[in-house]
């Protein structure tokens, strides 16, 4: 039995606790908020104790802590919990600064305690199906890998102006989810990026519409499509071609029912947004978690892989800035 602490009651802290509920090999013992009210209602769901961050951290009563407060504090919490012993499961991104994370595997390698980088999309039924049968050779050695990834409307300005940008912040799950595809890292990227869907996304200095382009040492390409924008809503599709066939997943809709009349076919919309169409990942990526600590093994994603998307999300920005194509060392 894992006793888990949830650092940060707000959207992703409730969606980790209802898993966690479900699980009979994890119990939730404590949680911390800024704010009472979120720490109230998460503890009288879970009937976790409601303590202070500092508190939950040092309690012998957790074992692993979830932290799923704003970016700018993971750095810290990291670096308490390792301290304190504590596994660690830590929503993406790990931090905004390469060098910053650079730090937090310091202490996490030093201290050797068990750090999950939180990239849910690893664990989409979908994503994960199409990993397994390119690691089984069903389409042989993989050449092109194509990720169309669009939010069905841009974010309020004041989460933009905070969020690191298009790159670090919405990017960096298909960053990584490409090298979970190509099973190589990449070498090379090169990213072109604007400001089509709002100008005052273009004012606050960063891009609503963006595509990367990524290759490998042994050639292998992978092209990445991000908007803020979608009309018919959350867009979440992968395709890999390689030697051998062709692996495609499509969009998830909020029913399978297609009607035809004489105006044409039509379908159901896609799921609204990541909470909805990412539940099932979720689930997966803390089950699995749990099992890792249950069992002794090495949670994954791991730290580093944080690392690796972070680095190529600065090469994006940068190639982006700049109209120059980027060389990684990941
Ligand atoms: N993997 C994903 O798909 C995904 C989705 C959403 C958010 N996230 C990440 O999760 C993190 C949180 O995002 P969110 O959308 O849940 O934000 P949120 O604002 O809904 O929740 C954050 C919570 O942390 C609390 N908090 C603030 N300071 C705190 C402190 N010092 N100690 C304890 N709690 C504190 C806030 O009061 C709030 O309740 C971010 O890093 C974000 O990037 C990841």
């Amino acid at each position: 039995m894992v006793r888990i602490g949830i650092l940060g009651c707000g959207r992703i802290g409730q969606v980790h606790a209802r898993t966690l509920n479900f699980l009979d090999t994890a119990q939730v013992t404590a949680v911390a908020d800024a704010f009472d009210a979120p720490a109230q209602a998460l503890a009288a769901k879970t009937g976790a104790q409601v303590m202070n961050a500092d508190e939950l951290i040092a309690s012998d009563q957790v074992d692993a802590v979830v932290i799923g407060t704003p970016t700018t504090l993971h750095y810290d919490q990291i670096h308490a919990c390792a301290r304190a012993g504590k596994a660690i499961f830590c929503e993406k991104p790990v931090d905004l600064s390469s060098d910053r994370i650079r730090d937090c595997i310091r202490i996490v390698e030093e201290t050797g305690v068990p750090f999950m980088t939180a990239f849910n999309r690893r664990f989409d039924p979908s994503f994960a199906a199409m990993q397994n049968r390119i690691t089984k050779g069903q389409i042989g050695n993989v050449e092109l890998v194509t990720i169309l990834s669009r939010d069905p409307s841009p974010p309020p300005i004041s989460y933009i102006e905070t969020s690191g940008g298009l790159f670090r912040d919405m990017m960096i799950h298909d960053l990584d989810m490409a090298r979970f595809l190509l099973g190589e890292d990449p070498v090379s990227l090169h990213a072109v990026g604007s400001s089509l869907v709002d100008p005052q996304i273009g004012q606050a200095g960063d891009v609503d519409t963006a595509a990367v382009t990524l290759t490998t040492a042994s050639g292998k390409i992978c092209q990445i499509s991000n908007s803020r924008r979608a009309t018919y809503g959350y867009d979440q599709r992968i395709e890999v071609h390689g030697a051998k066939g062709m692996l495609r997943a499509e969009n998830q809709l909020e029913d399978s029912v297609e009607i035809a009349t004489e105006n044409g076919i039509t379908r159901a919309p896609t799921q609204n947004f990541f909470l909805e169409r990412y539940e099932a990942a979720y689930r997966h990526e803390m089950t699995h978690f749990v099992e890792a600590l249950n069992n002794g093994t090495p949670p994954h994603p791991g730290i580093r892989d944080g690392l690796k998307a972070q680095l190529m999300a600065d090469a994006a920005a940068q190639s982006c800035a700049t109209g120059q194509p980027q060389m990684l060392n990941l």
